[in-house]
């Protein structure tokens, strides 16, 4: 458990800044997944902007099935119920808008540039410090809620991750050698997050995505990935106005929606 509480309900809202976004807090020291309680949350009418935070999962989710694993008291477990103003979203490009603000928030919080891995890796210097999994549901076409549950690495010490993940990850306190309250630290992602989710309502991805390719630090290099169960590589190109992966591969130019991209190779020169 957590040498200090640093994060309560009340803690966050007192330094909340934002309209909607966490203006009603579930806080549990312990659940299974965040993002299975808003899930039910919303199926039960929650309202857009509710906030389910806890200090430990059990059953954490990430993409592709995987799990998501956090010790307790140490990083930042949360998900945002959002109700669609509009009939249909592009899930897809409002994940990517969602990892822009998670990385400008970082950014300010650790002094050092942030980057993206299409589609929602949060990465410093080559290493995740968050990741993003949005779950939604939708009846005759239209999206009735979103659920966007993000996964931080706060305060953990490396040596707390499980031996796979440590050459690959990153946290507030390895970069910046100190401690982060994690209210400060979830209010202050909250406010991005909820100013790049009013950026994609009035503009769009489509006019967000070349500020997304200026985070993206697979640009223009040799991406594999998996198609129909070939493995294929590719040099990424660009990102489309719906968030696809536009990649440039031996068979033509493909646009990606849903593979996992990985292995990153530099462009041979
Ligand atoms: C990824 O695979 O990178 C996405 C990880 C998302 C993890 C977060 S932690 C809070 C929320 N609840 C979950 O069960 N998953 C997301």
């Amino acid at each position: 458990m957590p040498d200090r509480v640093d994060l309560l309900p009340g803690e966050i809202r007192r330094r909340l800044e934002t309209r909607a976004f966490g203006r009603r807090i579930y806080y549990l020291p312990e659940v299974d997944s965040t993002n299975r309680l808003a899930v039910d949350l919303a199926r039960a009418g929650e309202a857009h902007g509710s906030l389910v935070v806890a200090d430990h999962q059990t059953g954490g989710r990430g993409r592709r099935q995987r799990r998501w694993e956090s010790p307790p008291g140490r990083n930042l477990l949360f998900s945002l119920i959002l109700r669609p103003e509009e009939s249909a979203w592009e899930v897809l490009a409002l994940t990517l808008a969602f990892s822009m603000g998670n990385a400008r928030a970082l950014s300010e919080i650790v002094s050092k540039e942030v980057g993206v891995k299409w589609p929602n890796d949060v990465e410093v210097e080559g290493k995740k410090i968050a990741g993003t999994l949005s779950e939604g549901s939708s009846r005759g076409g239209r999206t009735t809620f979103l659920v966007v549950g993000t996964g931080v690495n706060v305060n953990v010490r490396i040596d707390e991750l499980a031996v796979e993940f440590r050459d690959r990850s990153c946290s507030c306190y390895t970069l910046t050698g100190r401690e982060w309250d994690r209210s400060d630290v979830l209010a202050r992602i909250l406010l991005y997050l909820e100013r790049s989710y009013d950026e994609f309502l009035r503009e769009g991805f489509g006019s967000m995505a070349g500020r997304y390719k200026k985070m993206l630090r697979i640009l223009g290099k040799r991406v594999r990935f998996e198609r129909r169960g070939e493995v294929t590589w590719g040099t990424v190109l660009d990102v489309g106005s719906d968030g696809g992966l536009v990649v440039d591969t031996p068979d033509g130019r493909l646009t990606l929606y849903e593979e996992e991209v990985g292995a990153v190779r530099e462009e041979a020169q």
